[in-house]
């Protein structure tokens, strides 16, 4: 996927980056660059502008012009600024916002209602605190009519392949955060649905837990590769996972503005994989894109000097 040689990638930031700071083309590939895996996009965002508000309300654009696909079995990374529009646009490929211009497509088909090959890792805790780990998981399967020991079984299996066999018994109040985002993990992957949408899942632990969690996520991948669109605010562990990264600009009205295709060798260690000069260099290079947008974010709290 999408791999070009590092001489060709730099020549193309070097570009893209005056193109971006002219307004916001997308820089790293080509604007509109199919994919080489255009024929199998699992998702593909086409021109997608969401808008909230109206009804007596002022329009607030959150994102414009998305143009995004994501190809069956890649992983994609979204990075952006608080508030961009990362969260929102993951509802929309989850199909819980319309766009007010553009579409979603999924594996072809214009996304109408929900996205039933789907499976969200919300970006705030979604266990059920009255179920025990195991019942979180099974709940699932038996809504969509798994009768309910073959579906407790699976959910067995799948604690024992988050690492949680133990504690099957267990409320989420009794979990760690680490352990609920596992347990939370194999609420969504046990439905083995055919696109993964993950809004910063790993945000709220600490810095090792991180690490064990992007290492099981990419160990659990590895086995039967979905579709990955994964957002999070922190350029190492984007890159660590993903096949891509994709950058947005600050909002409002945020756009994607880079695309970096990510050619590390799989598969990765990701407490490793930061020591390497081919990791530095990537980031250095997206950060170079990033930092600015990141500031923006932060207007009256970047520093300025006093009259
Ligand atoms: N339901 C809504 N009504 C009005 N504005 C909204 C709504 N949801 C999101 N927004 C606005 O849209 C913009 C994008 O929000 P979003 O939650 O997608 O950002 P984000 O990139 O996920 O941020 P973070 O990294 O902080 O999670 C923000 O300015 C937010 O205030
Ligand atoms: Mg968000």
């Amino acid at each position: 996927m999408g791999r070009r040689p590092p001489g060709l990638r730099r020549r193309g930031l070097k570009r893209a980056a005056a193109e971006a700071a002219q307004g916001g083309v997308p820089q790293g590939l080509p604007p509109g660059a199919p994919s080489p895996r255009a024929a199998h996009r699992a998702i593909a965002f086409e021109g997608v502008t969401i808008e909230f508000g109206g009804t007596g309300q002022a329009l607030f654009r959150a994102v414009e012009g998305a143009d995004l696909a994501v190809a069956e079995g890649e992983f994609v990374a979204i990075v952006g600024p608080t508030g961009c529009g990362k969260s929102t646009l993951l509802n929309a490929a989850a199909g819980l916002l319309t766009p007010a211009a553009g579409q979603v497509r999924i594996f072809g088909a214009p996304l109408a209602g929900l996205n039933r090959d789907a499976g969200y890792l919300f970006q705030l805790e979604a266990l059920m605190p009255w179920k025990t780990a195991l019942e979180n998981v099974a709940i699932g399967l038996e809504i969509a009519g798994t009768p309910k020991r073959a579906a407790r079984d699976r959910a067995r299996d799948w604690l024992r392949r988050v690492g949680l066999a133990p504690f099957a018994d267990r409320y989420p109040h009794m979990l760690s955060g680490g352990q609920r985002k596992r347990v939370a993990m194999a609420q969504v992957l046990i439905r083995d649905p055919r696109i993964v949408l993950m809004d910063e899942p790993f945000g709220p632990l600490d810095a090792q837990t991180r690490l064990i969690m992007g290492d099981l996520l990419l160990r659990l991948w590895q086995e039967n590769r979905k579709a990955v669109l994964f957002v999070t605010h922190d350029l190492e562990e984007a890159i660590s996972l993903a096949d891509r990264v994709v950058i947005m600009s600050a909002g409002p009205a945020a756009r994607i503005i880079g695309d970096f295709p990510i050619g590390l060798a799989r598969p990765r260690d990701i407490s490793e994989i930061k020591l390497m000069p081919e990791f530095q260099a990537l980031h250095r290079d997206i950060w170079h894109l990033l930092k600015s947008e990141v500031l923006k974010a932060y207007p009256d709290l970047t520093m300025r000097e006093t009259p």
